[in-house]
């Protein structure tokens, strides 16, 4: 059976990985042969592919980014799209099935074609690990690995000066990624979207620390929106598919901290580093096991469905519940961080 894959949304520490395992496990149990798609899509509907032949997946699990490219062009905004559309593209690429790795917006897509009745199984990616069917996307865990390292690398600064350091990390809708890092590195406040907090709340526990000769660590998710505020800090307008581009709170909420405490106080924005470069290995094995479930459900003929994770199983589940329900922090997990908060 020939198979398409593609990677399509924000890119993702792993993505690699699920494509050479899903090639190699379908070529190796299921006797399948993969064309790569570029760009998501985009490189679907315009014929922009590649034959993935077994050569050219070895030794890319440690590569970041993807080998085919990804973009945030929507299946059905396209001008050739559309179930009509996609379904043309397949045939003339000669698919019999369309593994489609990505987020929310990737599989809200994926869903609509294969109620469709296209042959199409999706694999879940995200950084923000918020979706809500599968226990942790790969990618996240790579993000709160470099978040602490940054964080870590702040405080020796920020102690050096004796000022309170405020680190943004990503996080659009869920905070987990600043809940992780935070934790992993000590930091005295946590800021998630989840969570409305005052700025002089912040203020009292990067006085509290400072009080106690420590050099205040604040981590901020970008959707953190303060007490008082409407929305998330979007300085920088819309990106091309029409979101806010998320980014600056940090340095927003800086001099806040600064007048508010007296404190020297500096932000530091980890942006697309945290996308960027080597997946760990937890992500590594995550995307691997992923990848393996993609192909052995086109295998088994199971569409409209995705690998997901449960405790420490893959397992399957509808495409359309993985888009229903958004996995934010709960209550009690930021009550618990918020005890060492100060
Ligand atoms: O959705 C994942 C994410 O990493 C968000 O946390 C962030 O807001 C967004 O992607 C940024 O995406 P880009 O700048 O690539 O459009």
């Amino acid at each position: 059976m020939r198979v398409g894959i593609m990677t399509s949304g924000g890119d993702c520490p792993g993505l690699n990985a699920v494509i050479r395992a899903a090639v190699l496990n379908g070529i190796k149990s299921h006797d399948q042969e993969y064309v790569g798609f570029h760009d998501g899509w985009r490189g679907l509907l315009e014929d922009d592919s590649i034959e993935l032949e077994r050569h050219l997946v070895r030794g890319i699990s440690k590569q970041g980014g993807t080998i085919l490219g990804t973009s945030r062009v929507n299946a059905f905004d396209h001008p050739d799209g559309g179930v009509d559309g996609v379904r043309r593209a397949l045939e003339r690429a000669g698919c019999e099935a369309l593994v489609a790795i990505g987020g929310e917006g990737t599989l809200a897509g994926a869903t609509r074609l294969a109620d469709a009745g296209l042959p199409i199984v999706g694999v879940p990616k995200t950084i923000d690990n918020d979706l809500g069917v599968t226990d942790y996307t790969f990618g996240f865990d790579t993000a709160v690995q470099i978040g602490t390292e940054a964080i870590d690398r702040l405080r020796t600064t920020g102690e050096s000066h004796h000022r309170c350091m405020v680190a943004e990390v990503m996080g659009r809708h869920a905070g987990w990624i600043a809940l992780h890092a935070g934790m992993a590195g000590g930091a005295h406040a946590i800021l998630i979207p989840e969570q409305r907090v005052s700025t002089e709340q912040v203020a009292e526990w990067v006085r509290e620390a400072f009080d106690r000769g420590r050099a205040p660590l604040v981590v901020v998710a970008e959707g953190f929106v303060a007490e008082g505020e409407d929305n998330a800090h979007t300085p920088l307008g819309l990106g091309r598919d029409g979101r806010p581009r998320l980014g600056g709170i940090a340095e927003r909420l800086a001099p806040v901290i600064e007048e508010l405490t007296g404190i020297e106080t500096r932000a530091t924005t980890l942006g697309h580093i945290q996308r960027g470069g080597t997946p760990t290995a937890f992500d590594r094995v995550l995307a691997t096991r992923f990848g393996m479930g993609a192909a052995d459900m086109v295998a088994e003929g199971d569409w409209g469905r995705m690998v997901s994770l449960r405790g420490t199983d893959i397992v399957r589940v509808p495409l359309a519940e993985a888009i229903s329900s958004l996995k934010t922090v709960p209550q009690e997990r930021y009550d618990q961080a918020a005890i060492l908060f100060g």
